[in-house]
């Protein structure tokens, strides 16, 4: 089929009609539930992965990632016939009329984003694209890589004519881990083509699979802009509320009171302080519009310093831990610390940049006994330690109890049962403000808050 020269109205009923043929390239976080969501629009669905692993166990119906209703969906697309994964992923661009590319694009350690994922694709998309087909990036990408990377290569390596032989569009990914499946048929969708029939093909497609408003921009470059400038707005203003939570605590202002208050004006957007800013989009993502400012001669300040302010926090925590054990009375020489929550978000299974892994590799450097407990990750090797199988199993002789992320569970911790548990006296560092002060030293503990003053 050429899929570039069907009108936008004849899209929905073929994907209905199970005449669309899809490659998903990189089936993971991101990728899977998106070919999973074609998959049950009515679309045919390759997924195509380099990982053989990752591909045996798909087509077992068997996944690592952890979002409600995985598994059942998977196994509800592989039965239907809609969907199944491969490692062949030329053939697999080959026989698709939309190609949606889905593999990581982190930073390195230097924090230079790192296309080789994106790279390795591009040479399996000139030996597999045929005359008709539709390329979508979601991956996130600078604005320029798909105008000056992507497309000059694909041209330059195939006979295909770009715009009229090939529509080649960005999509960037929006969903929030965790509620991968409703983000995905419920936040609008922003499509940025290298012509206006690429951006039409794609918005109609997007617009039958998920049954979401899509958002037509002037290019890809200025698609990949939003979902920087989504990401760089929330690191900037968590940043500044992190600086002004260790300021507040230093002049005896607690900040959560003061966000809430703050809150009630119309033009106030809530952001809370915590240990870090972990996951694979937030910590990466302003590197890649920092290396294009770079490129053109100019500093974008204020994202520089607001990646500093976060990524120090672990530092600030690091030093909280110890004035909050001084303040019992205990040396760090030889205390035991635990740190509960190692995810980088509440309920989700994900310790990429987790805050967590940077206040541990700290605390290992001194002379102390360190455990960690995550409802999440129980009784597994994470950052080189087993994690413990409960909280009361971690916390026994426990000095300190660190609190890194805000789970659910951990609300409702009975801290007066946990009180019996540790070596008394013992303090509660409350990274994410996840208890009341009061509650904790009604408890028996002795307390300290991020942006918390010494009450
Ligand atoms: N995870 C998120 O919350 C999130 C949110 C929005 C956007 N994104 C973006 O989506 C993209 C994918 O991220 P993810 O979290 O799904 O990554 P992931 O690591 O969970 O999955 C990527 C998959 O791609 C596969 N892969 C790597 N190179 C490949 C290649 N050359 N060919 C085929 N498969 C290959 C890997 O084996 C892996 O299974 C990234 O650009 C990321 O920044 C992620």
């Amino acid at each position: 089929m050429d899929f570039l020269s069907l009108k936008e109205t004849e899209i929905a009923d073929k994907l209905k009609d199970g005449k669309i043929k899809v490659c998903v390239i990189g089936i993971g976080r991101i990728g899977l539930p998106t070919a999973l969501v074609f998959a049950q629009a009515g679309a045919k669905v390759i997924g195509a992965d380099i990982s053989e692993e990752v591909v045996e166990n798909i087509n077992k119906g068997i996944t690592y990632i952890d979002e409600t209703g995985i598994e059942e969906i998977l196994k509800d697309s592989i039965s239907s016939g809609n969907f199944i994964a491969s490692t062949d992923v030329p053939s697999a661009i080959n026989e698709a009329d939309a190609i949606i590319i889905c593999v990581p694009t982190p930073v390195d350690n230097n924090k230079n984003p790192n296309y080789s994922d994106l790279m390795a694709v591009c040479r399996d998309l000139v030996k597999g694209l045929k005359k008709g087909s539709l390329v979508i990036v979601e991956s996130t990408i600078a604005p320029g890589i798909v105008e000056e990377i992507i497309a000059p290569f694909i041209e330059e390596k195939t006979n295909l004519v770009l715009g009229k032989d090939l529509g080649i569009v960005s999509c960037p990914e929006r969903a929030d881990p965790g509620k991968i499946f409703e983000c995905l048929k419920t936040i609008p969708r922003i499509v940025g083509g290298i012509n206006e029939n690429s951006s039409n093909i794609a918005a109609a497609l997007y617009k039958a699979a998920m049954g979401v408003k899509v958002v037509k921009v002037s290019n890809p470059r200025t698609a990949n802009a939003v979902k920087l400038t989504e990401n760089i707005f929330r690191d900037v203003n968590i940043a500044l509320i992190n600086e002004l939570a260790i300021l507040f605590e230093k002049i005896g202002i607690n900040i959560i009171e003061t966000i809430d208050a703050a809150t009630t004006k119309w033009n106030f957007i809530p952001h809370y302080p915590g240990p870090g800013v972990g996951g694979p989009c937030l910590p990466a993502n302003p590197y890649y519009l920092i290396q294009v400012a770079n490129r053109v001669g100019y500093i974008p300040y204020l994202v520089r310093l607001a990646r500093e302010i976060n990524d120090r926090m672990p530092d600030n925590i690091v030093n909280l831990i110890f004035e909050a054990l001084n303040g019992i009375g205990k040396p760090i020489k030889g205390s035991k610390i635990v740190v509960l929550g190692i995810s980088y978000k509440s309920g989700v299974k994900d310790v990429q940049y987790a805050p967590a892994e940077r206040i541990i590799n700290a605390l290992k450097k001194y002379d102390t006994e360190i455990a960690c407990y995550d409802p999440l990750f129980e009784n597994e090797i994470v950052f080189g330690m087993l994690t413990e199988l409960s909280v009361e199993d971690a916390i026994q002789n426990a000095d300190a109890l660190v609190f890194c992320t805000a789970h659910a569970e951990f609300k409702q911790l009975n801290l007066e049962n946990l009180s019996k548990c540790v070596r008394q006296p013992a303090v509660i560092v409350d990274t994410r403000n996840i208890f009341d002060s009061n509650e904790v030293t009604n408890a028996g503990f002795a307390y300290r808050g991020l942006g918390v003053p010494i009450s």
